[in-house]
C-alpha cells in the first residue's frame, strides 16, 4: 500500500485524473489517493492557490501526481508548477520519450529520454532593464547544479539498461558556463564506463534529432537547450497527448506534459493517455514494475488498434470509452498472467 498526493488540476484535470485512478486502479495496486485541489479552484474555495495541507501532504507521502493547472496570462497568480519546482527543488525534469505504432508521427523508431536541469541556466529569472532600450538576464550554471544533474541522468540510463548519454551544450560560444556543465558531465560519464558518452551541440542537435531521431538515448540538458528539445522530441512521436513527466528532486511529481485545454474541458472527449503514462512512470519509480508495465501494454494496444481513439488522435471515442477499454485490457493480460501462474 502506498499513499500519493493527487492534485486534481483544472480544465480536463479532473476528467483525465478520474481516468487515471480508474487505470490505476485496475492494475491490482493499492494506492491511496490524497486529493487536493490548487490554483484557481482552491483559491475560489480556499482563498489561496497553494494549500499548506497540499504542500504537507506531498511533503509527508514524497510523490504526488498532478492534472494540468491553469495559469493566468499576464496577471494573477504565479505558476503552479514553478511554485511547487521552488518549493521542493525538484531539479530533474525527465520525459520519457517513444513512438506509437497506430499514432500519426513522423518517425516510427523513437525511444529517448530528456533529463533536464529544472533550477538554473537562464529560467533563475536573473534579469533587469539597463535602460529603455536594453535588458539583461544571467545564464547561471553552477557546478554543484550540473554535477547533481549529470549524476541523475546517468544512474537513470545505468538503471533503466540505457547505452548512451549525450549532452547538449553550445559550450563552443558560452565557455565558461556551458563549459562548466560539461565538465562535471564528463566527470560524471569517467564513473560510468559501460555507458557511452557524447557532446552534441544544441543548434547541430535540433538537426539530428529531426534527421535520425533513433540515433538517441538519454539527453543530458540544461534547462533552456532541455526545454526546447523536450518538445521538440515530443512533436518526433505525434506531440504532448502521449509523453509523461516526471519533476524529481525532494520529492517526485509526475504529469502530462499538456496543459489543462480550457477549449475541451468538460467535453468528456480529452485524451488521458499522457496522465495515464505519467502515473505508469509514478508506479515504474516506486517499485511497482508490473503494474506500470501492465499500464505500459494497454497503452500500446489501444493506440495500436486504433479503435477507441479520442478526436486529437484522429478518433471518435470519448474519455471514458477510451479509459474502458484500457482497463479491459488491462483485466485480460492480468487474468492471463494469473491462468499462467497457476497453470505452468
Ligand atoms: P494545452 O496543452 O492546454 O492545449 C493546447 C491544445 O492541445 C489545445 O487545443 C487542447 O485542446 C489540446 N490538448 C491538450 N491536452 C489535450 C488532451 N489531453 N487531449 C486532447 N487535446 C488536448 O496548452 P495551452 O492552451 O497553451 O494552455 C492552457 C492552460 O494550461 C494555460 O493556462 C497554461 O498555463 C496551462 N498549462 C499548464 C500546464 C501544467 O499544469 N503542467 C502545462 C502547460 C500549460
Amino acid at each position: 500500500m502506498r499513499t500519493v498526493t493527487l492534485i486534481r488540476g483544472d480544465g480536463i484535470g479532473p476528467e483525465i485524473i478520474e481516468s487515471t485512478k480508474e487505470v490505476v486502479a485496475s492494475t491490482g495496486v493499492n494506492i491511496i489517493w490524497e486529493e487536493f485541489d490548487a490554483g484557481i479552484k482552491s483559491f475560489e474555495k480556499s482563498g489561496t492557490v497553494l494549500p499548506d495541507e497540499l504542500i504537507k501532504s506531498i511533503e509527508k507521502n514524497k510523490i504526488a501526481l498532478k492534472g494540468p493547472i491553469t495559469t493566468p496570462i499576464g496577471e494573477g497568480f504565479r505558476s503552479i508548477n514553478v511554485l511547487l519546482r521552488q518549493k521542493f527543488e525538484t531539479f530533474a525534469n525527465v520525459r520519457p520519450v517513444k513512438s506509437f505504432r497506430g499514432v500519426d508521427s513522423k518517425f516510427k523508431n523513437v525511444d529517448m529520454v530528456v533529463i533536464r536541469e529544472n533550477t538554473e541556466d537562464l529560467y533563475a529569472g536573473i534579469e533587469h532593464k539597463i535602460s529603455n532600450y536594453a535588458a539583461e538576464s544571467i545564464k547561471l550554471i553552477t557546478r554543484e547544479a550540473s554535477r547533481r544533474i549529470a549524476d541523475y541522468a546517468f544512474s537513470f540510463a545505468a538503471k533503466n539498461n540505457r547505452k548512451k548519454v549525450t549532452a547538449v551544450h553550445k559550450a563552443n560560444i558560452m565557455k565558461l558556463t556551458d563549459g562548466l556543465f560539461l565538465e562535471e558531465a564528463r566527470k560524471v560519464a569517467k564513473e560510468y564506463s559501460n555507458i557511452e558518452y557524447e557532446e552534441v551541440i544544441i543548434d547541430n542537435m535540433c538537426m539530428q534529432m529531426v534527421l535520425k531521431p533513433e540515433k538517441y538515448d538519454v539527453l543530458l540538458c540544461p534547462n533552456l537547450y532541455g526545454d526546447i528539445l523536450s518538445d521538440l522530441a515530443a512533436g518526433l512521436v505525434g506531440g504532448l497527448g502521449v509523453v509523461p513527466s516526471a519533476n524529481l528532486g525532494k520529492v517526485a511529481i509526475f504529469e502530462a506534459v499538456h496543459g489543462s485545454a480550457p477549449d475541451i474541458a468538460g467535453k468528456n472527449i480529452a485524451n488521458p493517455i499522457a496522465i495515464i503514462l505519467s502515473a505508469a512512470f509514478m508506479l515504474e519509480y516506486i517499485g511497482n514494475e508490473y503494474e506500470a508495465n501492465l499500464i505500459k501494454k494497454a497503452v500500446e494496444k489501444v493506440l495500436e488498434d486504433g479503435k477507441y481513439l479520442t478526436p486529437d488522435l484522429g478518433g471518435t471515442a470519448t474519455t471514458n470509452m477510451m479509459t474502458n477499454e484500457l482497463i479491459k485490457i488491462i483485466q485480460s493480460i492480468r487474468s492471463e498472467d494469473n491462468w499462467r501462474k497457476n497453470n505452468c
